[in-house]
């Protein structure tokens, strides 16, 4: 006879009267005095298993069994009780007469309760094995297994083949950190883990397989936060003689279909298209959250000449922005938001840099100054005001938050302060957030952004991303008005995948570099590969890469990437369950060529 017949979460009233074998995990046992239950637990759900004292052997199995023992079951299916039945389980109208009941292994006493919900994440991540368990992680992780074969599906169809790249491979430039590898063979070289697979992916472009894709690890030595890991899954894509508006409306078309035969979701067709410029002037965000309704009103011009110093003050310096936030009903007598919450957003907005966050309440517009209530309205003249209320449309009973400084705090400040109210209570009973699936492509990104502390401009996207046309010869005259075709797919305020039409053209990528501050030396030495492969008849090509966590993250409306991921490092890089990063022996080291500095004084 096997050792198990059907799934213990499956067992249902299609079986009844039949004799199963179910395998699983005690999930509890409860000794009603006289009768055992035990909630059997496999992969599929749970079970209820019913040992009755008149089976004497299976009810001193049962007497000895503690929660996480994996038991083998025989036993008859049979309908439960009446007011007994459980609707919440598949299995919930049957239950399991045990006739014979085997410990296939013991469990010493687990650490914790497992559909206890209030676990730290140390302790689920130092004993994974067992969280893993737990239903929430094994949808989630079916969930991510269904999204692949769906992407695979889809992709193959279209022809798309999937190709391995190296691990052990040169450092690609996607602006974090290397992880290194070093080469005991050749003594102080040093691979790096590939932070993508970008190059490699044009490479199979000019060597003619026309559409790849892969679904790879990346590896990036950044700080950490709730949606990067060091190591995380790229839906890789490239393809050949596609535009930039079919390569979108081709992973535009995946991303619904994924949707739609995972979740049964509807996601919008088509997505809404956004340019970047537009984006950061509405949302002060290149990711907005469109589930959020309420944006910037832009009032620097009007900020030029008013006596207040800390608006005329940033709108006339280089870079400097004024914004207003409008708050349909935030200063509404009674509903509106209370002066403890202002005072919270105040502090909230320092996070980023912002200096404070005037506002203005509008009592009665028709009144003019004198039906608007702020400390900061004395010192603003009345055209400024008049502007004021008539840009942001402000009616009666509405707030209206201010962002003054360098463009960049103000468009994070404001920004976050913009989503933190959407999605706070007020904001929901205020109607200002749509609680539905709200994607989006932010189009036309700058090729280039300027990097103050290091006085030059650097990629966006990455160095290999093609201009618009008849940008071109403003690559090194005016770096900072080049725009790229460059897209970013976003999700509800997060960046699900980003890619790029590609340079294939040698002399465009040599221009590039040199605006880059890239010098033809270094260009060879560090991309010389694909500046040779791009001088035999490259063909125009693009494509993009999805983070594949962020996506199942989204789809299982988990709080962080962690959640998708079976064996993931902690914020501090770090995997609790094996320990790693460790020390390693002297002789390993010794091998590889390393010293280890540590001993030494430090070098600031
Ligand atoms: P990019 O760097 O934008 O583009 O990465 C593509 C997508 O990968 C995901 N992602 C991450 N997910 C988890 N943890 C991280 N640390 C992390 N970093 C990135 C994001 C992001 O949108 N080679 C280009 C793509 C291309 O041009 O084709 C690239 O890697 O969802
Ligand atoms: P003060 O004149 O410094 O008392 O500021 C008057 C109001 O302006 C207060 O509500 C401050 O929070 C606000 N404020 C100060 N600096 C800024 C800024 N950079 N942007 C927006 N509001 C600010």
């Amino acid at each position: 006879m096997s050792m198990r017949t059907h799934y213990c979460g499956l067992t249902t009233e299609a079986l009844l009267g039949q004799t199963v074998n179910l395998c699983g995990w005690v999930h509890r046992r409860r000794d009603h005095g006289g009768v055992i239950f035990i909630d059997l637990r496999d992969r599929e759900g749970l079970v209820q298993i019913v040992c009755n004292p008149e089976q004497a052997e299976v009810f001193k199995v049962a007497e000895v069994v503690r929660n996480e023992f994996c038991l083998r079951v025989t036993g008859v299916v049979k309908h439960r009780l009446e007011g007994t039945v459980n609707n919440n389980l598949k299995s919930g109208k049957i239950e399991v007469v045990c006739s014979n009941l085997e410990v296939l292994n013991a469990s010493v006493t687990p650490p914790f309760q497992l559909d206890d919900d209030n676990l730290s994440e140390t302790t689920r991540l130092t004993h994974r094995v067992l969280d893993l368990r737990r239903p929430q992680m094994q949808n989630n992780l079916r969930l991510r297994y269904k999204v692949t074969m769906e992407v695979r599906k889809y992709l193959d169809e279209l022809g798309f083949i999937d190709i391995e790249t190296p691990m052990l491979t040169k450092s690609t430039p996607e602006g974090a950190r290397d992880y290194l590898v070093p080469s005991r063979v050749n003594a102080g070289n040093f691979f790096a883990l590939p932070q993508s697979p970008q190059l490699f992916k044009q490479l199979l472009m000019v060597a003619n397989f026309d559409r790849y894709y892969q679904i790879t690890k990346c590896f990036r030595d950044e700080d950490l936060r709730a949606d990067r890991q060091p190591e995380f899954t790229q839906i890789d894509c490239e393809t050949s003689f596609l535009s930039e508006q079919e390569i979108r409306d081709l992973f535009e078309n995946m991303i619904r279909i994924v949707f739609k035969n995972t979740l049964d979701i509807d996601l919008p067709n088509p997505f809404p298209v956004m340019d970047f410029a537009t984006a950061m002037g509405l949302y002060g965000s290149d990711k907005p959250d469109m589930r959020v309704k309420l944006a910037f009103t832009d009032l620097t011009h009007v900020m030029k000449d008013v006596d207040f110093k800390v608006f005329s003050g940033a709108a006339n310096m280089e870079n400097g922005r004024v914004v207003g936030l409008l708050v349909p009903g935030g200063a509404k007598e009674g509903s509106g938001m209370p002066r403890s919450e202002i005072d919270a957003y105040t502090q909230f907005v320092a996070i980023y840099g912002a200096k404070g966050l005037a506002y203005i309440k509008v009592n009665e517009k028709a009144k003019g100054r004198d039906g608007l209530q702020s400390p900061i309205v004395k010192n603003l003249h009345d055209a400024a005001l008049a502007q004021i209320v008539e840009l942001t449309n402000a009616q009666d009973g509405d707030l209206i938050f201010f962002g003054a400084d360098k463009a960049k705090v103000v468009n994070d400040a404001i920004g976050a302060l913009r989503v933190k109210i959407g999605h706070s209570e007020f904001g929901k009973k205020a109607g200002l957030f749509d609680d539905s699936w709200k994607p989006l492509w932010v189009v036309d990104f700058p090729m280039f952004d300027y990097d103050e502390e290091s006085d030059r401009w650097t990629a966006t996207h990455h160095p290999f991303t093609a201009p618009k046309d008849g940008h071109e010869d403003m690559l090194e005259t005016n770096p900072g008005a080049c725009i790229a075709k460059a897209y970013d797919m976003v999700l509800n305020g997060w960046e699900l995948g980003g890619g790029s039409i590609r340079i294939h053209r040698e002399e465009v990528q040599s221009k590039v570099f040199r605006a880059l501050k890239i010098d033809a030396e270094e260009a060879q030495l560090k991309f010389g590969f694909l500046l040779d492969a791009l001088q035999y008849g490259a063909p125009p090509h693009g494509g993009l890469a999805f983070g594949l966590d962020r996506i199942v993250t989204m789809m299982t409306g988990s709080d962080s990437i962690r959640d998708v991921i079976a064996f993931p490092k902690t914020q501090r890089a770090q995997c609790l369950l094996t320990q790693a990063p460790s020390e390693v022996d002297e002789k390993q080291l010794r091998e590889l060529h390393i010293r280890l500095r540590s001993a030494e004084p430090k070098v600031v």
